[in-house]
C-alpha cells in the first residue's frame, strides 16, 4: 500500500512530524553512530569536495557530513520547508546552502557536485530509480553518491506494517537501482541501532562512483516515468483531499506503531553496558522519550484495568 510514498503525503506528514522529529522520533531509529558509520563509504574526507544532501530534513545527517566537510561546501535540498527551517537554525549548519526541491528533479545542473548523500528519504519517493538517476546526474565524473535507506523487515508482520507506511526496499533493489543508473564500484554497509536484533536487515548505506560525465544511461527509458509528470498539475479535488487526509492518518498510525517497539527495545537494553562505546555514541533515552514511555505505560495500565472491571 505504501501510503506515504507520495510527494504530497510526505509533505503533510512532515508538516506536523517536524515539530517533534529531532526530539522524539529520529534518535530512536537513526543514531549518530549509524549515521557516521553509514557515511564512511561516501568518500567525504577528500579535500575540497562540494556535497549535496538530498532529503536533508532537519539536518541530522548534514551534521554528520559537516564533521568531514566544511559547511560552506554543503548544499541541502528538501521538499519540506518545515523540516528545513529546523536545519537552518542549527549552529553547525550555518554556512550550508539550503534549497527547497524535489529529489526526483533536483534543482541543480548536470555534473555539478562531487558527492551526493541522501539518508532516510528514498522511502517517500514515488520512483526511487528516478531519484537515484538524479543522484547520478548531479555529480561529476568520478564523483560518489551514497544512499542510506531502510530495508524490508525480515518478519512478515513487520514488513506488512512498514510497507503500509512507506517503501521499505529489499537489499537487491538498492543494488539494482544503482547498477541501472550506471554507477560503478558499488559498496554497501549495514547499520542499525542497538535495540535491533538483525543488524544487516535494518538499514543499508550504498555508494557508487559515476564513471563518466553527463546524464545516466537510462535517462530516457520507461523506468523513469513520473507518477505525476513534471509541469502537469495533479487534479486536486475533494476526493483527492479526502484521500490525502486518509492516507496521511493511516500511514502515520502504521509508522507510529514502531515508536513503542523502539522505546521498549531501548528499555530492554538499557541495563547493558555501553562502556565499550565512545560517550558521544551511547544510545540513551532522552526526556521526551521517557515521557512518551511513561504515557504508554499509563495507557497500558488503564486498558488492563478497564478490561478487568
Ligand atoms: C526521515 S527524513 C530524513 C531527514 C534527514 N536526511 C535525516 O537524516 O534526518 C526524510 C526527509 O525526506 C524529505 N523528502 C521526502 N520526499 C522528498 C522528495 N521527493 N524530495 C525531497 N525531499 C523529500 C522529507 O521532507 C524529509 O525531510
Amino acid at each position: 500500500m505504501r501510503l506515504m510514498q507520495h510527494k504530497k503525503e510526505a509533505f503533510w506528514f512532515y508538516r506536523y512530524l517536524s515539530i517533534f522529529y529531532d526530539k522524539l522520533v529520529n534518535p530512536l531509529f537513526w543514531t549518530k553512530k549509524m549515521r557516521d558509520d553509514a557515511l564512511m563509504i561516501g568518500q567525504l574526507e577528500t579535500p575540497n569536495v562540494q556535497v549535496i544532501d538530498v532529503g536533508s530534513g532537519t539536518g541530522f545527517t548534514t551534521e554528520g557530513i559537516v564533521r568531514l566537510v566544511p559547511a560552506t561546501q554543503v548544499t541541502c535540498v528538501d521538499q519540506s520547508p518545515h523540516q528545513m527551517s529546523k536545519a537552518k537554525k542549527k549552529a553547525s549548519l550555518q554556512g550550508c546552502t539550503f534549497k527547497i526541491g524535489d529529489a526526483e528533479n533536483i534543482p541543480f545542473p548536470t555534473d555539478h557536485f562531487d558527492r551526493y548523500v541522501s539518508a532516510g528519504s528514498i522511502e517517500y519517493w514515488p520512483n526511487p530509480q528516478k531519484g537515484i538517476t538524479e543522484a547520478y546526474r548531479v555529480i561529476k565524473a568520478g564523483g560518489v553518491a551514497t544512499m542510506i535507506g531502510p530495508l524490508d523487515p525480515p518478519h512478515a508482520l513487520g514488513s506488512f506494517i512498514a510497507n503500509t507506511w512507506m517503501l521499505f526496499p529489499k537489499d537487491a533493489e538498492y543494488r539494482d537501482w544503482f547498477k541501472q543508473a550506471g554507477f560503478e564500484n558499488i559498496e554497501v554497509k549495514y547499520v542499525a541501532p542497538h535495540w535491533i536484533k538483525y543488524k544487516d536487515k535494518y538499514c543499508i548505506s550504498i555508494s557508487g562512483t559515476k564513471p563518466k560525465a553527463g546524464v545516466s544511461p537510462i535517462e530516457t527509458t520507461q523506468l523513469l516515468k513520473e507518477v505525476v509528470p513534471e509541469g502537469q498539475k495533479e487534479n486536486f479535488g475533494l476526493w483527492r483531499a479526502l484521500q490525502l487526509f486518509g492516507r496521511v492518518v493511516i500511514g502515520s498510525i502504521a509508522g507510529f506503531i514502531f515508536i513503542p517497539v523502539a522505546l521498549f527495545g531501548y528499555l530492554r537494553n538499557s541495563f547493558t553496558s555501553q562502556e565499550h562505546i565512545a560517550p558521544e555514541y551511547r544510545e540513551r533515552l532522552n526526556g521526551y522519550q521517557i515521557t512518551a514511555l511513561v504515557v504508554l505505560f499509563a495507557l497500558l495500565i488503564a486498558l488492563i484495568v478497564s478490561l478487568i472491571n
